[in-house]
């Protein structure tokens, strides 16, 4: 591993900070996160006392220097990042050098390490290091971490029982195992195993062999992967009979809790009785995803969420109930169940695959052409249609805000802009509507507003936002009207003729159009989709 560095100030501001260690369970994954970024191949973690009286965490990975080993219990020092950028684009569990020294200020600690080429002993308690040795030990790092909160009595009152801790550290430490199958782990308490798994091949493998027969029978893999993302795992087939500990999300194989994507989850297997099992690994670009912005690093924000949330339930839905979509079908029908209709993006996805169409054999369309950047050519069972990709999308927004069901989403950096006096007009005008429509606004002065929350659903930036208000004040007195502010809202947020899609959203684009009421007309009278049956394609090209 790379020298230890203590970050510089400048850097040290832009790193999350906060409480760090809170309870046994917290040092466990500190110490278990720097034994995989020291490419362990083997940890052992034993804790007595539910990890109230000790936890130890051995490693067989790089191991440490002596000048190394003593910089490691400093704030700040960390060999896994250097600069800004770095943060930008973490590959691994820790960056803020923070954790040693947390755990260091708040506990007696023992750290043996060796890089193979010298080992060292460092007794440390309170901060302060107390004796520095010589060590015999093989190449890793075997750090010990007693009597916690020994010198913080208040904190010592809410950690709870054994068991309750105990059980923390157990469901902890099977996410990190579960997700890095090919490192053997030991897990003890009091000296008894609670696991002890050898390396094993693959995820399905490792779950299988840490979680109960039942659980286990259930599980299907995962693995799919689209341009920079790969979605890969395991989860559960539908009908699921026993309550399990298995619901593990991890970005770039770290375990995060991420809300929107476990509601998402469940409502593919529409809210059962027993939640679904699953250990599901979203793999993105280290740059498309913010690591820092918890302390404990256990949320991460994905830039590309929305996407990246719905290719996820497209990929599970597909593994769990094998349905692609059919869109004959559905166009045929020109209807779909209402329950499919104006809901959010996801959800759209997600119900558009399983209702709403029948099984009679049809042929499947999943591959889509995208022509000029700007329409959508796709393959029917009784010819093809194209669609403009622009008009679709201004239905389905226009719908959803119709409907009031267009979800709100909160801006990372919300937008400030200066409106004219006959803009700000026209704001104060349209603001409630607006706001229902999944604007939200701040005033900041005299004409200067904060937007700090969009549709999720709609693609509007600041120049968007100044359309909007220069095209409603274009409008008179058709402003009072819901619908005519719902048609420039849905055209500003719409995707633009000349965008490149993937096919991922392709298909989504289609899928939620035909959950639309009205699939044909744009909110202005424009045609969406144009169709060619296989008769009129063969009459065209002569084929009687
Ligand atoms: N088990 C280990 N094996 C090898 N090196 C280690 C080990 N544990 C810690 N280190 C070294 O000590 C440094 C400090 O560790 P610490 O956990 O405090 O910070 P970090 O992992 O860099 O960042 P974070 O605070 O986000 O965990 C690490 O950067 C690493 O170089
Ligand atoms: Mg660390």
């Amino acid at each position: 591993m790379a020298k230890i560095k203590v970050l510089p100030a400048d850097l040290r501001d832009k790193i999350a900070a906060g409480e760090v260690i809170t309870r046994p369970v917290s040092v466990v994954k500190e110490l278990v996160e720097n034994a995989l970024d020291a490419g362990a191949k083997k940890i052992e973690i034993e804790i007595s006392n539910g990890g109230k009286t000790t936890c130890l965490v051995n490693d067989d990975g790089s191991g440490m220097g002596r000048e190394d080993a003593q910089l490691a219990l400093e704030r700040y020092a960390t060999s896994k990042i250097l600069s800004l950028d770095d943060i930008e684009r973490i590959r691994t569990y820790g960056f803020r050098g923070e954790a040693l020294a947390s755990i260091v200020q708040v506990s007696r600690i023992e750290i043996e390490t060796s890089d193979g080429l010298a080992g060292t002993k460092i007794i440390a308690e309170g901060g302060l290091i107390k004796r520095i040795l010589d060590s015999e030990r093989p190449r890793g790092t075997r750090i010990k971490v007693s009597d916690l909160f020994y010198n913080l009595p208040p904190r010592l009152k809410f950690m709870k029982s054994a068991n309750w801790e105990r059980r923390l550290i157990t469901n902890l430490i099977s996410s990190y195992a579960v997700i890095s199958p090919h490192i053997a782990f030991y897990l003890g308490d009091n000296g008894r195993a609670i696991f002890n798994v050898p390396g094993h091949a693959s995820v399905i493998q490792r779950a299988k062999k840490l979680f109960p027969r039942k659980v286990a029978d259930a599980l299907v893999e995962v693995d799919f992967s689209l341009g920079a993302i790969s979605i890969a795992g395991v989860v559960s087939l539908p009908g699921l009979t026993e309550r399990h500990g298995l619901k593990y999300i991890y970005v770039n194989s770290r375990p995060v809790k991420y809300p929107r994507i476990y509601r998402a989850l469940l409502e593919l297997y529409q809210e059962p009785q027993y939640p679904p099992a699953f250990a599901v690994n979203i793999t993105v670009d280290p740059e498309s995803v913010d690591a820092n912005i918890h302390p404990t690093k256990s949320e991460v924000k994905l830039k590309d969420e929305r996407y990246v949330v719905d290719l996820l339930c497209q990929v599970v839905r597909r593994t769990i109930y094998k349905k692609p979509v059919q869109l004959d079908n559905v166009i045929a029908e020109n209807k779909v169940a209402p329950v499919v209709a104006a809901k959010g993006f996801v959800q759209d996805t997600i119900l558009s695959y399983g209702e709403g169409q029948s099984t009679e054999a049809g042929r499947t369309t999943e591959e889509f052409w995208q022509l000029h950047g700007t329409y959508i050519l796709a393959q029917t069972k009784s010819g093809m249609i194209i669609v403009d990709q622009h008009v679709a999308h201004e239905r389905i927004i226009y719908e959803s805000i119709m409907k009031g069901k267009v979800q709100s989403q909160r801006l990372l950096f919300p937008i400030t802009i200066d409106l004219t006096p006959e803009e700000y007009r026209v704001y104060e005008k349209t603001k409630l509507a607006l706001t229902d429509m999944g604007i939200e606004f701040k005033e900041f002065s005299s004409r200067t507003i904060v937007i700090d929350s969009l549709p999720s659903d709609a693609r509007i930036n600041r120049e968007e936002i100044a359309g909007i208000f220069s095209e409603l004040s274009s409008i008179g007195d058709l402003i009072k009207e819901k619908t005519e502010i719902a048609r420039v809202v849905a055209c500003r947020g719409a995707i633009k003729a000349g965008q490149k899609l993937s096919s991922v959203e392709m298909q989504s684009l289609i899928d939620r159009l035909f959950a639309t009421e009205n699939p044909y007309t744009c909110p202005h009278g424009r045609p969406i989709v144009l169709r060619w049956t296989i008769e009129e394609l063969a009459h065209k090209f002569g084929r009687g």
